[in-house]
């Protein structure tokens, strides 16, 4: 049958042609400067022929490349990752836990974690972020916290953490490695959006080089490469490189795919070549765009005045996060006025935030129209009424300071008989689906958790507000699925 709707890659070229200007990933923002090697993707598609080595057993230029990929990071081993960081984290997760054992991980993990953590049949106890004051915005994982749920957990096997958050947010990775290593468990870091740091020195220093034993990135997030592709370092032996490798095996696929691959290896030869003089031009033009952003009066831009508070070890000044706390606007609000009026997407809206992700891959004129849009969406508004500022900060804390109480694993959560309830009828239940927000993708709650009147209140919330509620197996998001009651 012919297809009627306009097809996929029509509409991908008209969007691409028209005057929308990426503020989301991948981090080579179509930049029509970059890629040109790429033109007819089919030219280097291929499969494991001979001479070219395999991504499962690599022994000939793959093995090659990827010790020479570890060699630029400083990693013992380096793996090239074709099914993004999540496939990573799975491979890590279950890579170091036994079956039914026990994770630490830290409560803002992406769903990916979760769904290791469901994979492996692990408990996870949850070391949970710190959260900033006045923005809704969640801070850092304190070395403290994780020591302490440490000390009374005698059953952990590894602990795993998200540095930089979606928000830029860096915690004391090296803090929170030492606190690791005190009781000889291994640190995972999700580091998906930090791939760039290695390669710029004003940028926050890489997990890698601060003690983690397994890290994780996407390099299509924010540097110059095809979505999908990602890379796991190991350092240190605290860790079993085979069994990690028999997840990799699991979790990628068999047909890796040659272009991803030259991809990766691409992109890590240009940053380590050209890559670290133009995050030094990156950064001096984001600290322009950062110092003009200072000017606003109603919007407010999260900048470097909350590190050492809130657990915020370090800010990642590539993410442009815009606070809409003291307005009337919500993060779904501004994120539709930059679309609708501007042509500028960004990459994700929350209640009070929103977050626009730049690279190197960025244009000036991108940039200025980012700038000019927020100063002039600014100069319109005026701050909420006085004492509405209260509420709202009551509001905010409500969404992201509830702790959900857990039941039951996320795997008997996920198995257990259930039945579909109103999602206003839930409180007191027991959830038997994630729910969350994607993005970030972080559950506001997961299988197996009670649902308190805090969190029904977030879910129907952000549904009111319109942001994108997702895991809800009812396609209307009016019902959830909860564990039956013997
Ligand atoms: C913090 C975090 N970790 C992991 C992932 C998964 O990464 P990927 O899309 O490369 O699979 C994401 C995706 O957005 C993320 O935000």
């Amino acid at each position: 049958m012919m297809r009627k709707e306009e097809r996929l890659i029509e509409r991908l070229r008209r969007y691409s042609a028209s005057d929308f200007y990426p503020f989301h990933m991948p981090g080579h923002k179509r930049n029509p400067a970059i890629g040109s090697e790429y033109r007819n993707p089919f030219e280097i598609d291929i499969t494991e022929i001979q001479g070219f080595d395999n991504l499962h057993h690599p022994e000939g230029i793959l093995k090659d490349s990827m010790e020479w990929a570890a060699s630029v990071y400083g990693a013992d081993r380096t793996y090239y990752l074709v099914n993004g960081s999540s496939c990573g984290i799975l491979a890590a997760i279950c890579g170091t836990t036994g079956c039914g054992g026990t994770i630490l991980m830290a409560r803002n993990c992406h769903k990916a974690a979760y769904n290791g953590v469901f994979l492996n049949h692990l408990q996870a106890r949850y070391v949970y972020p710190q959260v900033i004051e006045n923005l809704g915005i969640q801070g850092g994982i304190l070395p403290e916290d994780v020591d302490k749920i440490l000390r009374e957990n005698g059953d952990i096997e590894a602990v795993l953490i998200v540095s930089p958050t979606y928000d830029g947010i860096v915690s004391d990775v090296a803090g929170i490695a030492e606190a690791a290593h005190r009781y000889g468990k291994p640190l995972i870091v999700d580091e998906a959006h930090g791939a760039h740091f290695p390669f710029g020195r004003d940028f926050p220093v890489s997990a890698l080089e601060l003690g983690a034993d397994v890290v994780i990135q996407s390099v299509h997030k924010t540097l110059p490469c095809f979505t999908q592709t990602a890379l796991l370092h190991i350092k240190g032996d605290l860790v079993s490189v085979k069994e990690i490798e028999r997840y990799l095996r699991v979790f990628q696929s068999s047909s890796p795919s040659y272009v991803f691959m030259a991809g990766i290896e691409n992109c890590i030869y240009h940053m380590d070549r050209e890559g670290r003089e133009e995050m030094g031009k990156f950064y001096r033009s984001l600290s322009n765009l950062r110092s003009e952003l200072k000017g606003m009066e109603h919007l407010k831009l999260v900048d470097d005045r909350w590190i050492g508070k809130y657990g915020v070890y370090d800010l990642d000044p590539s993410k442009i996060v815009i606070s809409v706390g003291k307005t009337d606007l919500t993060g779904a609000d501004l994120d539709r006025i930059l679309r609708e009026q501007y042509h500028l997407e960004l990459e994700m809206c929350c209640a009070d935030h929103v977050v626009a992700i730049t690279s190197l891959g960025d244009r000036t004129e991108g940039l200025k129209r980012l700038v000019g849009a927020l100063l002039t969406i600014d100069r319109e508004l005026k701050d909420r009424e006085e004492n509405a500022d209260l509420e709202s900060s009551l509001e905010w804390s409500g969404r992201v300071t509830s702790r959900p109480e857990v039941e039951m694993t996320i795997f008997d959560g996920i198995r257990a008989e259930k039945e579909a309830v109103a999602i206003e009828n839930s409180v007191g239940r027991i959830a038997g689906e994630f729910v969350y927000i994607y993005p970030p993708g972080i559950p506001i709650v997961a299988p197996g958790e009670m649902l308190l009147p805090s969190l029904v209140h977030t879910i129907w919330e952000y549904q009111e507000m319109g942001l994108s509620v997702q895991g809800l197996e009812d396609p209307s998001g009016r019902t959830i699925q909860v564990i039956k009651r013997l």
